[in-house]
């Protein structure tokens, strides 16, 4: 079975071709990123009119690398993300797959990220620990199989992604500004600051970024007021301090979660999985614990077209169907997902 995958929920267009027998054949993503960043943050409208310009144009370079124009099914991202960029996907989706009369299926938007360490040649076995971070999410789940899927945590405020975006923002680093502050992080002295690791003194697996960034505007502002201030050392060091609480906070967290459920496998995946750090840190931690962590490679931890064909493939292969419509849905819970046979794996 050869899956067409199309990712549209927020400001990449992400397409891809994923082939039972020859695995991945193919992908291309059209970053927005140059649109956006005069703004400093995704504007919806302009995020939508972008994928209706980019996504037909790509489904056609991407058959044309495959060699062939032969797909049996399509998968497009359902959501969560942005109603309107949402609707682009799953409407030219939806009708491709009408016209060559062939079934479609919405996709979970985090399903994909969760997954796509499974694109891996050596992917994790199940069950595993999955830490989901990304902009818009920062979740702890259990997952036992396809569609087996259980949250241990989540975020009580800001997502992780948010929480570096932010700050870099306020440090006067262009957006997007995950990576920019990761960059500068690497030029700062870990010793100068240190700032709270949230929520990790009371048990449980929740997280709450937002008052990091708060941190650091004050961090920021005393630190401009001295005299003679080194304003460029000054900000690295408050990124590197930004950076180390962030990571610290996400590998108490996801340590505690593989100790609870006695699952040695870890999985990272959304944009903040791609942070240097944060895997080093983890597989350190993991190999530790007597276990291992899993990362996709860096390009499939952002958005991407590769993980919406690979999951819609593994429910489309399951003989998941859906009437013959088609819907976005800004907000959806992992949990009321379907389960997709074989069954889970016990612990
Ligand atoms: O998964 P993703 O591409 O989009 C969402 O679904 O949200 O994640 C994007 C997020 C952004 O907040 C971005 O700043 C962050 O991932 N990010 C990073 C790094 N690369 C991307 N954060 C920290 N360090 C990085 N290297
Ligand atoms: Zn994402």
């Amino acid at each position: 079975m050869r899956v067409l995958g199309i990712e549209t929920s927020c400001d990449e267009t992400g397409v891809a071709m994923y082939d039972s027998e020859q695995g991945l054949m193919g992908h291309l993503l059209y970053s927005q990123v140059a649109l956006h960043a005069e703004y400093g943050g995704v504007v919806p409208e302009l995020a939508s009119r972008d994928h209706v310009r980019k996504v037909l144009p790509l489904v056609r370079d991407l058959l044309g690398q495959c060699g062939e124009e032969r797909f049996d099914g399509v998968a497009y991202t359902r959501g969560p993300g942005l109603v309107g960029a949402l609707l682009v996907g799953s409407g030219i989706g939806r009708s491709l797959a009408w016209a060559r009369a062939v079934p479609a299926i919405g996709v979970h938007h985090m399903e994909g990220h969760l997954l796509a360490p499974l694109l891996e040649p050596e992917g994790p076995p199940f069950p595993f620990v999955a830490l989901l971070v990304s902009g818009g999410h920062t979740q702890l789940v259990e997952v036992r199989g396809v569609g087996y899927y259980r949250l241990l945590g989540d975020s009580l405020d800001d997502a992780a992604g948010e929480a570096f975006d932010k700050t870099a923002k306020l440090l006067g680093l262009p957006y997007p500004g995950g990576p920019e502050l990761a960059r500068l992080a690497l030029q700062g002295d870990p010793a100068r600051f240190r700032f709270p690791r949230p929520m990790t003194d009371r048990p449980g697996l929740d997280f709450s970024f937002s008052g990091l960034k708060t941190f650091a505007l004050n961090t920021l502002q005393r630190g401009l007021s001295e005299p003679a201030v080194d304003k460029a050392q000054l900000q690295a060091d408050i990124a590197c301090a930004f950076e180390e609480a962030v990571v610290d906070t996400l590998v108490i967290k996801c340590r505690r979660a593989v100790v609870e459920t006695g699952i040695p496998t870890l999985v990272l995946a959304g944009g903040v999985s791609a942070n240097r750090n944060l895997r080093h840190r983890m597989g350190a931690m993991m190999a530790k614990q007597g276990g291992r962590a899993f990362y996709p490679r860096p390009e499939f931890c952002t958005d991407n077209g590769a993980m919406i064909a690979y999951a819609g493939w593994q429910r489309l292969r399951a003989g998941q169907l859906e009437p013959l419509t088609f819907g976005a849905l800004p907000r959806w819970s992992l949990e009321t997902l379907s389960p997709v046979t074989p069954g889970p794996v016990p612990g």
